[in-house]
């Protein structure tokens, strides 16, 4: 199978993945459902669940733990996404090609929605706990979902995700040394990269080194991915990514793009994506289509 039809069908499998675990639109609860899963169902390359699964098979692993990690991953990201948008934050009005969430169900809604997604992250990865239950070694076993659940949360928190966004809207309007924007991006886009890279592997049984060195891979790439992202906010198309053009200048941040240019930034995107390669061909295990995937998220337009 080529690399394009193996996206396909790997991002059909984990939208399947996802919906088993999203929560249900009924009773008194169905509006706020019914935000969660506007959000959930609103597509997204799912790269993160994706990333993760592909670590997981890396090393080997087996059995369906994995899934509600994976379903987790994508909430806490989109829990991110619908927070980003908001008025108070980004205040952006499109994203995937359709309304932001805040428009269609109004602020209020849109603020609890993104933290019953935070929260039912952590709901539903938990269950993975009842899935080892019965594997022949069930200590180790639960010892890695455990060490999962403390590298999803701490990827998500103060020291990764939410950090990163705080300051990152904390900057606004004012000027950055390259130090400080790296670590908004390492922090805010990478964490969850990292993080899921490193899931896959810890569930799968991965070594202590391979865990640490696809962190550091995961951290190039995020930090790629967030320049790309830049590079896409001035010089994509909102028919391909989705999301308006345009809303960093208006936002008045500080980007790779305005502090270097987007020679530079392109440049810069090229080798990140490059080191990041050469650590994943020293890893010693191999996944072809996992290598392919972090090799075209340097050029991709989406
Ligand atoms: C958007 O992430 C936010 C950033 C970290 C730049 P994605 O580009 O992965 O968004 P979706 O999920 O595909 O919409
Ligand atoms: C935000 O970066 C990354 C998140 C953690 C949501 P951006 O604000 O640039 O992401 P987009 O461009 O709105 O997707
Ligand atoms: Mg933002
Ligand atoms: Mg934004
Ligand atoms: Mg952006």
């Amino acid at each position: 199978m080529n690399f394009n039809d193996e996206l396909k069908a790997r991002t059909v499998h984990v939208n399947t993945v996802i919906k088993d675990y999203l929560p249900k639109e009924e009773g008194e609860l169905s509006t706020i459902v019914s935000a969660v899963n506007y959000s959930m169902e609103s597509g997204g390359k799912r790269l993160r669940p994706l990333m993760m699964e592909c670590t997981f098979q890396m090393y080997g692993g087996k059995g369906t733990q994995i899934a509600p990690f994976m379903a987790a991953m994508e909430m806490v990201h989109n829990s991110s996404l619908i927070h980003d948008d908001l008025p108070a934050l980004d205040n952006d009005s499109m994203r995937r090609g359709r309304k932001t969430t805040h428009r269609e169900f109004g602020e209020p809604l849109a603020i609890l929605a993104g933290d019953v997604l935070l929260n039912y992250a952590y709901e539903t990865a938990m269950l993975s706990f009842d899935m080892v239950k019965n594997m022949p070694d069930q200590a180790a076993a639960w010892e890695r979902t455990a060490r999962a659940m403390s590298v999803l949360s701490a990827k998500s928190g103060l020291t990764g995700m939410l950090g990163g966004q705080s300051c990152d809207v904390e900057h606004d309007g004012h000027s950055l040394t390259e130090r400080q924007l790296s670590f908004i991006y390492k922090t805010k886009t990478a964490a969850l990269i990292e993080g899921s890279l490193m899931i896959g592997a810890i569930l799968a049984g991965a070594s202590e080194d391979q865990i640490l060195k696809l962190e550091e891979i995961g951290s190039d790439i995020g930090l790629a991915f967030q320049i790309r992202d830049d590079i896409l906010d001035v010089a994509g198309s909102t028919q391909e990514t989705g999301k308006p053009v345009g809303s960093d200048v208006r936002n008045r941040k500080t980007t790779y793009v305005s502090m270097f240019g987007i020679d530079a930034a392109r440049a810069r995107v090229e080798q990140l994506s490059e080191s990041a390669l050469q650590n994943f061909d020293s890893l010693g295990a191999k996944h072809d289509f996992l290598r392919q995937l972090l090799e075209e998220l340097a050029t991709r337009r989406k």
